[in-house]
């Protein structure tokens, strides 16, 4: 791992105020990791209170999902970047495979979402990954090629230069079956070689975040691959103590 590690926790739609407080009650006491960024993104509810809460720890805060219109106006239910960026928040997650999934996020939505965070003054998190039919039917680099190449044609080089990509195979995510340390280096080997076709300074100075499953037990594993440099854990990130081992591992 030749870049700076980043450890971010994705809570999805679980938390409570309670958790929140006891999450930095934890951190706190624990302190930061040397050499590690850590970050989580948390309901949208609970930002400010993460915030404030996370204060005295090494602890970042962000948003897991954004509105893709940059300007404020008549768009009822959604939360701005510049919203996220109020009230603290520095990243945001654009475009995981639930949303994808479940809320019908195209790669064109994806790549306007990470425009709108930059513009923000946000750091976007853009999550990208094959389902197993497509793994297994051999599409698995295809479908990234797909879902990177709709981002970088979209964006802009300062924007891109913000951003920070995770590999999440959809497979792995919260079922307990993580993918294999030579699966990951293999597919962020091959995500690094898609985005070095178009931009060779990028290639190297992104962060690739592997995300699926990740535990302390496979923490290590996983990141001992060369471009494997952090991940983005949701189950594993509900509990400062897991989530604390697990970017203990990437040390
Ligand atoms: P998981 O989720 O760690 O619970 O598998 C990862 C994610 O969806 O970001």
């Amino acid at each position: 791992m030749s870049r700076k590690p980043l450890i971010a926790g994705n809570w999805k739609m679980h938390g409570s105020l309670a958790a929140v407080d006891e999450f930095a009650a934890a951190m706190t006491a624990g302190g930061g990791i040397a050499g590690v960024d850590m970050l989580v993104c948390a309901p949208f509810v609970y930002l400010e209170r993460c915030v404030r809460a996370f204060a005295g720890s090494a602890l970042a805060v962000g948003g897991e999902n954004l509105a893709a219109a940059v300007d404020a106006g008549a768009y009822t239910g959604e939360i701005s970047g510049a919203m996220l960026a109020d009230v603290g928040c520095s990243h945001v997650i654009v475009g995981h495979s639930e949303r994808r999934a479940l809320y019908g996020e195209t790669d064109a939505v994806v790549a306007a979402k990470v425009n709108a965070a930059v513009a923000a003054g946000l750091r976007p998190i853009v999550c990208v990954g094959e389902t197993l039919e497509q793994r297994d039917g051999g599409e698995a680099e295809a479908v990234l090629a797909r879902q990177i190449r709709a981002v970088l044609e979209a964006c802009d080089a300062q924007t891109l230069a913000a951003l920070t990509i995770a590999y999440e195979p959809i497979w792995a995510i919260g079922t307990g079956r993580s993918a294999t340390p030579e699966q990951a280096q293999a597919m962020h080997a091959t995500i690094r070689q898609q985005i070095a076709a178009n931009n060779g300074t990028l290639s190297r100075s992104i962060r690739l975040l592997y995300g699926g499953s990740v535990k302390p037990g496979n923490a290590a594993a996983l990141f001992a691959g060369d471009d494997v440099d952090g991940a983005l854990v949701g189950g594993a990130s509900l509990k400062a103590a897991s989530f604390m081992d697990i970017a203990r591992a990437a040390t």
